[in-house]
């Protein structure tokens, strides 16, 4: 059984907007490991955000990874831009591209991770024959588009279904969980089997300090870990 620490991904969605370099520079302040960029088309997801300018923009800010969430169709044509803006890591989702096998090669090509994620509805056989190729796999615990939404407990029949995959076959692949992970969910979602955790909502708002907050999730993400 794979036993990773606990991987703590931000994702910026909630963030005030009109001062993100000084938000990333809080997260990382308070010891959250990466960065993650909902990026949305208003196509594939029904919201908009931002493009690779607004990443390249906070690259400087801060020293901790990157990654670009892409919730939009055909990514194809911008991957590079998503690398040149500084994510280290490109997720796609497997619901938007024609030709994965190829989208996650190129992503490799361009010297990214590279990212796969599912929603909720795309069962985990969309992704087994191309699993050699991925870095990242994402099971959403939403439906993508907003930030604040209840997390899915259902999908933690498909995490832990990943989670034996990845561990059969012996392949090195962070397992992420996003949307409504939080203190009362982060526990199920590490004990199913995830050992990277993006929280938007819960890290961004809440009692107490940010770093409390992280401090918290991380320990609860350890404990179900650990509980395996
Ligand atoms: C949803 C995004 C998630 C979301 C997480 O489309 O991919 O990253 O912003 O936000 P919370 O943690 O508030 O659900």
């Amino acid at each position: 059984m794979n036993m990773r620490a606990p991987t703590l991904v931000a994702s910026v969605l909630p963030a005030d907007f009109s001062e993100l370099g000084e938000e990333v520079r809080r997260l990382e302040k308070a010891g959250v490991d990466r960065i993650q960029w909902d990026v949305m088309d208003g196509r594939f997801v029904p919201n908009l955000t931002f493009g690779p300018d607004v990443i390249s923009a906070n690259r400087g800010h801060v020293s901790m990874g990157f990654e670009a969430h892409l919730m939009v169709d055909d990514p194809d044509p911008m991957l590079a831009k998503w690398v040149e803006a500084g994510c280290e890591i490109v997720i796609v989702h497997a619901e938007s591209v024609r030709h994965l096998h190829r989208t996650l090669s190129v992503i490799a090509d361009l010297g990214a991770r590279a990212g796969v994620a599912l929603n909720p509805a795309t069962p985990l056989e969309a992704v087994t024959n191309v699993l050699d190729l991925v870095d990242l796999l994402l099971v959403m615990t939403v439906n993508p588009g907003f930030g604040g939404q209840q997390y899915l407990a259902t999908m933690e029949r498909k995490i832990a279904a990943a989670r034996a995959e990845i561990d059969e076959r012996g392949l090195d692949i962070e397992l992420e969980v996003d949307g409504g992970i939080a203190a009362g969910t982060i526990g199920a979602a590490a004990r199913a089997g995830a050992d990277v955790f993006c929280a938007g909502s819960a890290l961004l708002n809440g009692a107490g300090t940010l770093e409390d907050r992280a401090t918290a999730l991380r320990s609860a993400a350890t404990d179900g870990i650990e509980s395996r």
